[in-house]
């Protein structure tokens, strides 16, 4: 038996209800047009920005970026990235769902039917569910080698993105991806987000020095890794690097990592194949140890994490007494939520307007959210971006970290 290597929602696949679908299109079309007239400028409550796209004329304003986005989940956990996926959806972007091998067929193909069951997602053919799932141990390399597979997947199914973002189902977002696509459009195309440092202090013992072996690499069916009597020492042809597994990194250097024409990161692939945790070392060695990288890293995560001190394995699960300390941060993203915390449904209604079961709306949804529940069922060009005053937060934080006292004194030491 042979499954599909993925599951395409939209891009060449045969559609078993061509004349439903035909019609709902056609309806669609037309609504969309009888807005598009309606729709006055004037109307919005935000200050509406406009943009160049590549054919515009208006070459003065920023190039609006696209995302690819990889969300990870396990059994179980449709639920939680079905309501991930809607927070984080913008026509611009990509978007990978992968669930690992615990999780069953019949999960993949539930997430990939609900995903074409969503007009937007129909028409901008951008998502995808990996149809083959990659078997994940805890802590193994298993896991960032699935992360690697699902770039190498985003960079030959959708060539135009710029970053690459890592979320899993405990992951949400606190601003909206019109806000966020706005401040990105201002920053160089080259800088890689992740929170690293080569003060690995207690990890030495712990990480660097015992050798493990992920049976996931060769088994079926998962279990924990396993250790080796022998430890090794630390190595002398590159500095080790750690930090957390959550990024914002560039399509340059993750298209680096997968071609691998330096012998870099082959190298500490398979360095990193009896690392513990190698997910939070791999690709802050290989941005760290080469020259036309190093100077590329912004020392943050992009993320919101509260930690127990002493710190405990997981961050502390967040809930309605994080929410301003979370949006005072400026961080686009926050973990680690349970499910169905209510602090997600403030987080909806106070930051990203989303009712329950829709795509959090922007600039590209043309319905009028006031008597439709989903103005995003009508929708426009993926180019009108709509910042809201929520853009603020992040750009401080933004200029904080680029800020020159701080930027390049915090780059891989
Ligand atoms: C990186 O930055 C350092 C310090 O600012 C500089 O000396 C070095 O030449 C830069 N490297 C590259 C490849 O630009
Ligand atoms: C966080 O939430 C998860 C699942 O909801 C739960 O299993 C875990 O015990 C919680 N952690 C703490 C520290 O309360």
């Amino acid at each position: 038996m042979k499954r599909p290597h993925i599951y395409h929602t939209f891009k060449n696949q045969k559609w078993r209800i061509p004349i439903f679908i035909i019609s709902i299109f056609s309806l669609l079309l037309i609504f969309s047009l009888a807005l598009l007239r309606l729709k006055s400028p004037t109307t919005t409550s935000y200050p509406s920005h406009h943009y160049t796209s590549k054919l515009s004329t208006e070459s003065w304003l920023p190039e609006i970026p696209r995302f690819a986005y990889l969300i990870s989940g396990t059994k179980g956990e449709g639920p939680q990235l079905k309501r991930l996926l809607q927070a984080v959806y913008h026509p611009r972007n990509y978007y990978l769902i992968h669930f690992d091998l615990d999780a069953s067929d019949e999960e993949r193909l539930d997430f990939a039917k609900y995903a074409k069951s969503e007009p937007a997602v129909r028409q901008f053919r951008n998502v995808m569910v990996v149809g083959k799932a990659d078997l994940i141990t805890s802590k193994g390399p298993t896991a960032f080698a699935s992360t690697l597979h699902a770039v190498a997947i985003l960079l030959k199914q959708a060539k135009d993105w710029d970053w690459f973002i890592n979320l899993n189902a405990w992951d949400y977002p606190l601003i909206s991806q019109d806000d966020l696509l706005h401040i990105f459009s201002y920053l160089p195309r080259d800088l890689n987000f992740l929170e690293h440092t080569s003060d690995i202090g207690w990890k030495e013992h712990q990480r660097a020095r015992p050798i493990v072996i992920d049976p996931g690499l060769y088994h079926v069916k998962k279990s924990g890794v396993f250790w080796a009597k022998e430890k090794r020492s630390m190595p002398a042809s590159f500095k080790l690097f750690t930090g957390s597994e959550w990024m914002v990194l560039t399509k340059s250097f993750v298209d680096f990592c997968i071609w691998g024409w330096d012998n870099l990161p082959r190298t500490l692939l398979m360095y990193y194949t009896n690392f513990l945790s190698s997910s939070e070392g791999y690709f802050h060695t290989v941005v760290c140890n080469h020259k036309n990288y190093q100077n590329t890293t912004v020392n943050h995560d992009m993320r919101y994490m509260k930690w127990d001190n002493p710190p405990n394995q997981q961050p502390v699960n967040l809930t309605q007494k994080h929410f301003s300390d979370m949006v005072q941060s400026g961080a686009p993203f926050a973990r680690r939520f349970s499910m169905n915390d209510p602090v997600l449904d403030q987080i909806d209604r106070e930051l990203l307007r989303r009712t329950d079961g829709h795509f959090a709306p922007g600039g590209w949804c043309l319905g009028n959210s006031v008597v439709e529940k989903d103005p995003c069922v009508h929708f426009g060009n993926p180019d009108a971006i709509k910042p809201s005053v929520n853009t603020k937060r992040l750009e401080k934080l933004v200029l904080q970290l680029l800020d020159p006292e701080n930027f390049r004194s915090k780059q891989c030491r």
